[in-house]
């Protein structure tokens, strides 16, 4: 018998691993000029911190979670994101006390049980960013900038940024009272979840994607309505910064985002490549977040992004990306040639060239397939002669041409870190 995958979880096959290595890459590089440093945390967590951060009436919370007992009874649940789990960890460890102020990046996988659809999946993938300990709009800026960065170095376009601010704690009450005013008349033709969230936490109204609420929230009065002097001069600053910097963004009036714990800015970078689930990434600020987990109060801003919503966008824009080439397949005919293939390799394995042979016993010509079908930039055959004169002909894939080579690691090596160039390990002997 065997098993089918679990419904919203994918295996990522090597091919399609080399667009994800691209990807990383370029994040780690742009997370290294912004200064941001990688904290790793576990992918299971108590319960309680995500319904404590993200909130107890989110669709994350109430609906998303894989959540399940640990043997002692206790509630533990797959994250469903990063940013509480990074404010637990800030606590875990003392930031607070020992560095309150932190700029951290994350990779890996995170869990929401959704109906999977193209760009949705129930395991993803997240990248994400947190600036921890300052309230400055100058770090609301930074996190978008690094966000546009990004996009830039993956030569992603298309694209572009919601904006909007949504205010502090003590603006939302105002708030929702304004919304409670609007929606009033005609909250009994919205739809159940709609009049549900009415009475418990209205400005999730505006998160409705159903049809029949639509044109009452189309009309909805938005946050930066009822913003604080405080809020809304930072949501000023914010875009002031934006501007001196080129950054494009345009205000969406209605844009609150589905975690609880945002405070003021929130922004999502949409693209039109990916129809519904249109996110690439989002993120904003959560001065509150720290507090609500436990610990002091203390400001954060950051983002995340789904990595495979991420990859669809660069298949739409880009060229497939070349997989990694093998340097040197050996073919051999014969026990003799066998045995000195299997020394040279390892040899140059050790040197830091890759290298490849047949293991499964074939003919020279299936041989040769094989060193096709693995992208060898070199290959040399190796047969009685060629072994009784430690000499053979190495023959470039590429443009056909064959050059003598003396059966050493180091003349190999010579020869094919040309095309290396120089990548060879410490203990190399070539002259590289
Ligand atoms: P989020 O908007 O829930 O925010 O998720 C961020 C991104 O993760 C989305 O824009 C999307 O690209 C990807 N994503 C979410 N759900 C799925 C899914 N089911 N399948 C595929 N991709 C998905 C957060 O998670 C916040 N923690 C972001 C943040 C960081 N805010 C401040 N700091």
């Amino acid at each position: 018998m065997s098993y089918d995958i679990v419904r919203g979880m994918n295996d990522i096959l090597p091919e399609e691993v080399t667009w994800w290595q691209l990807v990383e890459d370029t994040i780690r590089d742009v997370a290294r000029r912004y200064n941001y440093r990688e904290i790793r945390f576990p992918i299971v967590e108590h319960t309680e911190l995500f319904t404590r951060g993200i909130g107890e009436g989110t669709e994350v919370v109430t609906k998303q979670m894989f959540t399940f007992p640990d043997q002692k009874g206790r509630s533990l649940s797959l994250r469903p994101e990063g940013t509480a789990s990074v404010a637990r960890a800030y606590l875990t460890h003392g930031m607070q006390t020992n560095a309150p102020f932190q700029k951290l990046i994350y990779f890996g996988p995170m869990f929401r049980y959704e109906k999977p659809q193209k760009g949705r999946q129930r395991q993803f993938h997240q990248y994400g960013i947190e600036a921890i300990g300052s309230l400055d709009p100058s770090l609301d800026v930074e996190v978008i900038a690094f966000a546009w960065t990004l996009m830039r170095d993956l030569g992603l376009t298309g694209l572009s940024l919601r904006l909007n601010s949504i205010g502090c704690a003590e603006d939302r009450e105002p708030y929702h009272q304004a919304l409670r005013a609007h929606f009033y008349e005609d909250i009994s033709k919205m739809c159940a979840n709609c009049q549900r969230r009415y009475e418990d936490n209205p400005l999730r109204i505006l998160d409705c994607k159903e049809e029949v609420c639509q044109p009452f929230i189309e009309t909805a009065p938005g946050p930066v309505e009822h913003l604080c002097q405080a809020c809304a001069e930072h949501f000023e600053a914010v875009k002031g910064l934006l501007d001196q910097l080129g950054l494009e963004y345009a205000i969406d009036p209605h844009l609150v985002r589905g975690l609880d714990y945002y405070t003021r800015t929130v922004f999502e970078l949409v693209s039109t490549d990916l129809g519904a689930q249109d996110s690439l990434l989002g993120g904003g600020r959560y001065d509150g977040l720290i507090e609500s987990v436990g610990g002091p109060k203390t400001p954060g801003v950051g983002f995340a992004g789904g990595t495979e919503r991420l990859i669809l966008v660069l298949k739409e824009q880009t060229e497939a990306v070349e997989p990694e080439r093998v340097d040197l397949f050996i073919a051999t005919l014969g026990d003799d040639a066998r045995g000195q293939a299997m020394r040279l390799t390892e040899e140059l394995r050790r040197a830091g060239v890759s290298t490849e042979i047949d293991h499964r016993g074939r003919a020279l010509r299936k041989q040769m397939t094989l060193a096709n079908n693995v992208g060898a930039r070199f290959l040399l055959v190796l047969g009685d002669d060629e072994v009784a004169a430690k000499k053979g002909s190495l023959k470039d894939m590429d443009s056909g041409d064959e050059t003598p080579v003396e059966l050493t690691p180091r003349e190999l090596c010579d020869a094919v870190s040309q095309e290396h160039s120089g990548s060879c390990g410490p203990n190399c002997t070539c002259s590289h």
